[in-house]
């Protein structure tokens, strides 16, 4: 057994103990998780691009692992029934050869429907067709219990957190090879297949798409395209890319300055990177996440103030809302199984914590705690829609403004666990 089977094994005895707690305190004597299913496209017999659920990937891990099931029941064995029909056309699903399967009883079926429930009350959780879930005896998404149960996801386990780590070290090696291309003249398709190359993932294998935007592109916050060409000058690049190690997420971004930039464009990236390296320095238990992301915009503020962008105070730029048009989204967010990793916006027993009504992008609100992984991502970026508002705001020079336009913005994201005695970077490794 290796070291990751071992600490696996822990946290399956962690899941058997509080699924059992929780199934108890909701009065069920069981749970069925669905894997799910890709969808298909209207009309055509080709399939999107799939991730599992994430209760059934807290358990198995299996990202891929579509029309298979897991009945949970206390103090007894997990039931794990996967889809893995007779087939010529595909390779039919195999498990993993790794000790945690020998955790579960296994079956391996070619029907997609659920197995059938012993009596009792169930409930059954998932995107689960409602032709087969009238037929099924379980309550069907229960939101209490899917509270309580995402609520078990929010802080890591050992095991948890060593995937995570690792998956940041898969994605760090794509977004060095990618600075590297770029820098050496490609465009944004090259640097993403550099990406995909040294990270070692098929592009539907990653969390979520790359976002590869060049110049203005890296303005765009979730910018879709890959230009095949490389522009005639480079400015900049935005890379930010994740990848997916046993279910878990890494999701780190990156900006660099390029050949053509600005010469005020590197020290903000580098002033963005101070502000980032500060912000995570604070990270302790207890502290409030909505205060972070205050404190970001205060930064925000001196930052446009230091490089001479605003003309007012870092305070006035954040009370007339100029912070929030340079970077509209969130500090960050839970990271897991998911990239927006359920329970950021409700307390631990399950109160709503809507986001201000300033902030409302922000994903996390409430207070840290040991063992949460979140990630950490401030950005500056010249957006003319949000930005146009502000035209005939004297306090803003346009002349700087409109100069850095062309570089789209600027993001530093990593992925940091809480812990009691201070932050664990996952992302940074010396390589950087
Ligand atoms: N990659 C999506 C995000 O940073 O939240
Ligand atoms: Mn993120
Ligand atoms: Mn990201």
């Amino acid at each position: 057994m290796t070291d990751l089977d071992h600490q696996q094994r822990g946290h399956l005895a962690a899941l058997d103990a509080a699924y059992a707690r929780v199934l108890d305190a909701e009065g069920y004597d069981g749970v069925l998780l669905y894997s799910g299913h890709p969808a298909r496209h209207f009309a055509d017999d080709q399939h999107a691009s799939f991730a599992a659920y994430g209760h059934f990937m807290h358990w198995t891990g299996l990202s891929g692992l579509a029309h298979s099931w897991l009945l949970v029941r206390p103090g007894q064995a997990p039931a794990l029934y996967f889809h893995a029909p007779d087939d010529f056309w595909h390779l039919p699903a195999r498990l993993p050869d790794e000790a945690w399967v020998d955790h579960f009883r296994v079956e391996a079926r070619d029907e997609v429907v659920p197995p059938a429930l012993p009596p009792g009350r169930f409930a059954a959780l998932g995107d689960i067709d409602p032709a087969i879930a009238a037929a099924l005896e379980a309550e069907l998404n229960p939101r209490s219990l899917v509270t309580r149960l995402d609520e078990l996801r929010v802080r890591k386990s050992p095991y948890e957190v060593a995937c995570l780590r690792e998956a940041n070290r898969r994605a760090l090696a794509g977004h060095l090879a990618a600075r590297a291309a770029f820098l050496d003249g490609a465009g944004e398709l090259d640097c993403q297949l550099a990406y995909l190359g040294a990270a070692r993932s098929r592009e539907s294998d990653l969390p979520y798409p790359n976002i590869v935007g060049i110049n203005a592109h890296g303005g765009v916050l979730h910018y879709q395209h890959h230009d095949s060409d490389a522009p005639a000058r480079r400015r900049s690049l935005l890379l930010d890319g994740g990848h997916r190690y046993r279910g878990y997420c890494a999701d780190i971004t990156r900006t660099w300055s390029g050949p053509d930039a600005d010469p005020a464009f590197a020290p903000l990236v580098e002033g963005v990177t101070a502000l980032q390296r500060r912000l995570i320095a604070a990270l302790r238990p207890g502290v409030s996440y909505v205060e972070l992301h205050e404190r970001m915009h205060a930064g925000l503020g001196a930052l446009l103030a230091e490089h001479g962008l605003i003309r007012c105070s870092a305070a006035s730029a954040v009370t007339a809302g100029i912070t929030r048009a340079f970077c509209p989204h969130g500090l960050g967010h839970l990271l897991g199984l998911q990239v927006h990793d359920p329970g950021g916006r409700v307390a631990a027993d399950g109160t709503a914590l809507p986001p201000p009504a300033k902030h409302p992008a922000l994903r996390l609100t409430r207070e840290l705690e040991a063992g949460m992984v979140v990630t950490m991502e401030p950005g500056l970026y010249i957006i003319p829609m949000l930005l146009d508002r502000f035209r005939h705001h004297r306090d803003i020079d346009w002349s700087r403004v409109d100069g850095l336009a062309e570089h789209g913005g600027i993001r530093i994201e990593d992925n940091v666990l809480i812990t009691d005695h201070g932050p664990v970077n996952l992302t940074l490794h010396d390589t950087e």
